[in-house]
């Protein structure tokens, strides 16, 4: 347990003195949690702000192939034999990562518990647990479901899925796992308080998933289970394939460490992540990173070569996990709206981003992997995600697809 004297010089030497103000006027439990919660937080992140350009420093880009439809098509029996063979083996789990705090959608539900139906309900995580229902109905196999919350969302997530009745998921093949915390920042760098005696965290972005699984016993129940492979996937995608047996046969056939769900990018300056090589081991690079050279490069049919663009559902092998689990993801810093306490002590929730957080991504997983099947996905029917309330990647846009797949809202 660490003593206010400890405290005051660890807040000190990050120039984050103000986490103690007041702290003199606090009941005697208050300062207790503060002090615990101090000496739990990650301070290190805040060396992201020094190092931001240092991070954002990229190796030599080239191509990486994608295995496209065609291919899969002509492919498709002899993927989903193999792949299906591995499920039914109970050789698959998957990963939801739901740890999120969807501040773009502006709810105060965990994302998963937005309500998207128009003449009835229709939940997201209703929608993801049916798709992963199709394949244990077509497989005859349940597949352990692993769902990653955070601290703001665990309490909510776990009653309401219980609520629901798991939406028809068998709960023992259910397993919550909490995700870890960073502080939130001002524009200066100074953490915020969220109220008298409570330091503003948030949750440390999707990248620690497997340190998670590892930290809190999940991996271990995956492991007895006999699980070799994850399909890690984010929440809003509501047209999400999970641990389809193409997929799962293709990675396994290809023998890739990682297998990553692609779609053609509608333009090419779409803001969506793109898969390459960097130096010479699969990579993941931002639009913003792609220049005009890399975005016009064209693959000798004519085509562009950095078209397709990650959906956040990859295929990873547990021992290449394992492999690279002690390794440091780089540390993000995205600009979020952040709740805080202001000089009158108030709780301020902000209708602009004010700050920063402190996020390790997946993406940066597939980096220290030694290789990946990058796996084209028909678009309208696999991509779907909830990023806003309205317009690009929205509920009004992930409504339209979701009909356009025959499903009733
Ligand atoms: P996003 O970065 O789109 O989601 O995460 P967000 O942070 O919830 O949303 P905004 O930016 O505030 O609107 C993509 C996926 O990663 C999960 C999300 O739940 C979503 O499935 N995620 C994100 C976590 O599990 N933990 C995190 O700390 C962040």
């Amino acid at each position: 347990m660490m003593n206010y004297e400890q405290a005051k010089a660890l807040t000190a030497g990050y120039g984050q003195e103000h986490l103690l103000k007041g702290y003199e006027n606090l009941r005697e439990a208050e300062k207790e949690a503060l002090l615990a919660q101090l000496a739990n937080c990650d301070f290190s992140v805040l060396e992201a702000l020094q190092n931001r350009e240092e991070s954002g420093k990229r190796g030599v880009i080239s191509p990486l192939i994608t295995m496209q439809l065609a291919e899969i098509e002509r492919r498709r029996e002899e993927f989903a034999g193999i792949g299906t063979k591995a499920i039914k083996e109970g050789k698959v789990g998957a990963v939801l990562l739901a740890g999120g705090m969807g501040t773009r959608l502006g709810s105060d539900d965990p994302k998963g518990m937005y309500n998207i139906g128009i003449t009835k309900d229709v939940y997201i995580f209703e929608r993801i647990i049916r798709n992963l229902l199709d394949v244990v109905e077509q497989t005859g196999t349940w597949i352990h479901l692993f769902i990653m919350t955070s601290d703001k969302n665990h309490e909510a997530t776990t009653s309401f899925l219980k609520e629901k009745d798991y939406f028809g998921y068998k709960s023992e093949y259910v397993t919550f796992f909490m995700q870890e915390m960073a502080p939130a920042t001002d524009y200066e760098g100074k953490i915020y308080m969220e109220a008298p005696g409570v330091v503003a965290m948030s949750p440390n972005g999707n990248g620690g998933w497997f340190t998670s699984m590892i930290r809190h016993g999940a991996l271990n129940k995956a492991k007895e289970a006999g699980i070799e492979y994850l399909n890690v996937f984010a929440v809003d995608n509501v047209l999400q394939r999970i641990a389809d047996p193409v997929f799962v046969g293709a990675t396994m056939q290809c023998g890739a460490a990682v297998g990553s769900k692609v779609v053609k990018k509608v333009s090419p300056d779409e803001k969506v992540g793109v898969m390459c090589l960097e130096d010479g081991r699969p990579s993941i690079i931002e639009y913003y990173e792609l220049t005009d050279e890399l975005m016009n490069t064209l693959d000798e049919k004519g085509e562009r070569v950095y078209n397709y663009g990650v959906i956040l559902n990859y295929l990873f092998r547990v021992p290449d996990l394992e492999k690279i689990a002690d390794e440091k993801l780089p540390v993000h810093v995205v600009e979020k709206k952040i709740p805080y306490m202001n000089e009158q002590g108030e709780l301020v929730k902000p209708e602009q981003p004010n700050g920063y957080k402190f996020e390790n991504l997946v993406l940066d997983m597939i980096h220290m992997e030694e290789s990946c099947l990058a796996f084209e996905v028909v678009r309208n029917r696999e991509f779907a995600p909830i990023k806003n309330k309205t317009g690009v990647d929205s509920v009004d846009s992930a409504r339209e697809l979701l009909k356009q797949n025959g499903i009733a809202l």
